[in-house]
């Protein structure tokens, strides 16, 4: 698919990193309404109007690290904490399949009680039970290269890991841990074949305009085969209860960058944005977007994976979102696609 627009928006090598910078400082100030029918455009070039879904399950809300943001950080004692077992995992999964999912992302806190060796089993099980025909995406945190090659030879195909902020003190200062560790697993995901995805949040105290060109242009240099952005959103029960809330037109502005930078990467509407305003996740796909992550994790557990307050579909189940979304993506002129949908920034 190379098509004009997309031609056009991939002029740049990937190694003349000044001329990236330079135009992404241009797209920063152009008017938001031009960028976003810029960013529809190449979108509509390459996925149509085509929105792909993941089904998404939290299943373990214990987490090692204690990141200044997180709702779940380890520090914070309110938290009920919840482990879904392999059986439970496998029964959601066989259910959402059956509606027509082709993808899972797994996603945990960095949680020592399913180490590497056991998610592994649980992905060849599901790679079986779904007979090969759906896509295993993992989102589990920082590990060794070796727990990764372990991973990818069960059958994980895909991996998501943001990288939360490219500014290296701010990062170090909110994570506790260098950036550089990061973007180091994430080259080691890419050199054992995985599509992979990174991110960031948008808003973030401390962040300034030449941080996020610095996060756009991390996406860049990544390669990136997708990129899930959001809002940052003060969780009360943080040290970062007290930062203000900034508007969502910043993360709009971001995710249509993306969509230039790596007209092929898949880009999540996602949750928090849908959660800051109540068609949030629709601004990102009429900008850019082209998935949806609907929430299949048992409803029981759902209130508990809080990383930011007010997150939305708490108490409706995955398949209920699915009509939900059928209606919301009309709004903006796209309609569900049930494919697998691997990224197109990964097979080109
Ligand atoms: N607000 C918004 N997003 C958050 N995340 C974590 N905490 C918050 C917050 N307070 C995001 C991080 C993480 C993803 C799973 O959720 O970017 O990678
Ligand atoms: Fe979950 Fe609308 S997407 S209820």
């Amino acid at each position: 698919v190379e098509a004009p627009a997309v031609a056009e928006a991939r002029l740049f090598a990937p190694e003349d990193e000044a001329h990236c910078r330079r135009t992404i400082e241009e797209w920063w100030r152009m008017p938001l309404e031009d960028l976003v029918s810029r960013a529809d455009r190449v979108c509509r070039t390459v996925y149509g109007d085509g929105v792909y879904l993941r089904g998404l399950l939290e299943f373990s809300n214990y987490c090692r690290m204690d990141c200044l943001y997180c709702g779940i950080r380890r520090s914070n004692r309110n938290v009920h904490r919840y482990r879904l077992d392999e059986e439970v995992i496998l029964q959601v999964v066989r259910t959402a399949f059956a509606r027509g999912f082709r993808t899972f992302v797994l996603q945990s806190g960095e949680d020592p009680a399913w180490p590497a060796g056991r998610l592994a089993r649980l992905v060849e099980r599901i790679k079986e039970q779904t007979r090969g025909e759906a896509a295993v995406t993992l989102s589990c945190g920082l590990m060794t290269r070796e727990e990764y090659r372990l991973l990818r030879e069960a059958g994980a195909d895909r991996y998501l890991m943001r990288f939360e902020t490219a500014d290296p003190d701010l990062h170090l200062r909110l994570r506790g841990v260098a950036l550089e560790r990061r973007i180091e697993g994430l080259v080691y995901l890419r050199e054992l074949g995985y599509e992979v995805g990174s991110g960031f949040m948008v808003g973030l105290p401390g962040e300034t305009d030449e941080t996020m060109v610095e996060n756009l242009l991390l996406c860049r240099r990544l390669d990136l085969d997708m990129v899930g952005i959001g809002p940052f959103i003060p969780h009360p029960e943080t040290p970062l209860a007290d930062a203000p809330q900034i508007p969502l037109d910043r993360t709009i502005r971001a995710v249509a960058i993306l969509r230039l930078l790596l007209p092929g990467a898949n880009l999540p509407g996602t949750t928090a944005a849908g959660s800051l305003e109540p068609d949030g996740r629709e601004r990102m796909l009429a900008s850019g977007g082209n998935v949806l992550m609907p929430n299949i994790t048992p409803v029981q557990h759902k209130k508990d994976y809080l990383l930011y307050p007010g997150k939305i579909c708490l108490d409706e189940d995955g398949f209920h979102c699915v009509g939900c979304l059928t209606m919301r993506v009309a709004t903006v002129g796209k309609r569900i696609d049930w494919e697998k949908g691997t990224s197109r920034q990964y097979l080109w």
